[in-house]
């Protein structure tokens, strides 16, 4: 690329969300990832109460030590200029003056969960006319809460059984008791298993939904599918058509009965195929539903979709996932390594994606 200006990538990461831990840890991965010679990094990082600074991170410093997650500390503080002519960062430093840093051509937002994932910084970016990485300000809305499940539904997709509440609204067992026991409460835009309970006794329900609500004024009451947990990456490719790659089992071992943050991230409670151990048809008909998400959701980008595979062979869909954990032994940048993208080129081809799209 010699003589060519060098495209300048603004990686995000942190965030406000309860997930701020792990994307740090997805934005470590990716930023050890983006070829010098290609890209140049400019670091954001947004702390857990919001706060915008520019960062300079050792990208190999990023990680889980011990069961702690790393955060995002102190920094110039920066904001991203809304004004579409100037689209770049703007050092904002309390007692300083208010100083244009430098320009943006595209940014890679590694965060998950609220403020990240969830349409809102989505919608900044485009208020500011930047390119990035990843679905937009609808898509990502969608998939973040259980309006995914009815787009879904709508698409000829199956999902399970589930009923919405609001905190401070009445409720009565009576109308839940069609989903049966057990049943996954959950808040309605969380991940990384933060905020779930599975309740097997009607009589937990409050408490489970008291956990909920701590997160979030909507909760979801969902009939527990029964089944085996099997996730789909969903990648844009240069035609802008859904791929999808091979999918990936995760089962759980060491005594977790389902798959909560601690199994997720701490106790190495999991093990992983890829593919999983199914009939060639059945795998078929994941990929192809994983596709029929991304198309129902109007994704950009990626998406990873995460099914349960009923013992009869149904294949229900759980979530999309519009910013999947990224970190380099994540489930998606997994599959995609077995089924033959490495992940520099998985990095290479989303920005090429953001890149591309027009608005
Ligand atoms: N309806 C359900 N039936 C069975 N298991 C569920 C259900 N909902 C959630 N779970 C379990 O809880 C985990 C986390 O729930 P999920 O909806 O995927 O939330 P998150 O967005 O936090 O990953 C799932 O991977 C699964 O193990
Ligand atoms: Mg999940």
């Amino acid at each position: 690329m010699s003589g060519e200006r060098r495209i300048r990538v603004a990686v995000v990461y942190g965030g406000r969300s309860s997930e701020h831990g792990i994307s740090v840890v997805s934005a470590g991965s990716v930023l050890g990832a983006l070829d010098p010679e290609k890209y140049e990094v400019v670091q954001v990082g947004i702390t857990p109460a919001g706060r915008w600074v520019l960062a300079d991170a050792d990208p190999a410093s990023l990680q889980i030590t011990g069961r702690s997650l790393p955060e995002v500390e102190k920094g110039t503080a920066v904001v991203l200029s809304t004004d579409p002519d100037s689209a770049g960062l703007v050092s904002v430093e309390p007692g300083s003056a208010v100083e244009a840093l430098t320009s943006v051509d595209v940014v890679f937002p590694v965060l998950h969960g609220r403020y990240g994932e969830d349409g809102t910084i989505q919608g900044l970016l485009e208020m500011a006319g930047v390119p990035y990485v990843g679905p937009g300000v609808l898509a990502s809305a969608a998939a973040m809460e259980e309006i995914t499940k009815r787009l879904l539904r709508d698409a000829g997709l199956e999902v399970g059984a589930f009923a919405v509440l609001r905190r401070g609204r009445p409720y009565s067992v009576v109308d839940l008791a069609d989903l049966g026991l057990p049943v996954f409460v959950k808040p309605a835009r969380a991940g990384s298993s933060v905020g779930i309970t599975k309740v097997t006794d009607w009589a937990d329900l409050d408490e489970a939904l008291e956990v909920a609500f701590a997160h979030d004024a909507k909760a979801l009451v969902e009939a527990a599918v029964p089944g085996r947990e099997i996730e789909c990456g969903v990648l844009e490719d240069d035609d802008g058509q859904p791929e999808a790659s091979l999918p990936a089992e995760i089962r759980l071992v060491r005594g977790h009965d389902w798959y909560d943050f601690e199994a997720k991230y701490l106790d190495d409670a999991c093990e992983f195929d890829i593919p999983p151990d199914l009939p060639p048809d059945t795998i078929a008909r994941i990929q192809d539903a994983a596709c029929r998400a991304f198309t129902a959701l109007e994704c950009n980008g990626l998406a990873r979709v995460d099914f349960f595979v009923t013992p009869d062979e149904k294949v229900v869909v759980n979530e999309v996932n519009t910013m999947p954990g990224f970190t380099s032994i994540s489930m998606f940048p997994q599959m995609w390594a077995v089924s033959g993208v490495d992940y520099p080129t998985l990095v290479d081809r989303l920005i090429r994606a953001a890149l591309r799209r027009e608005t």
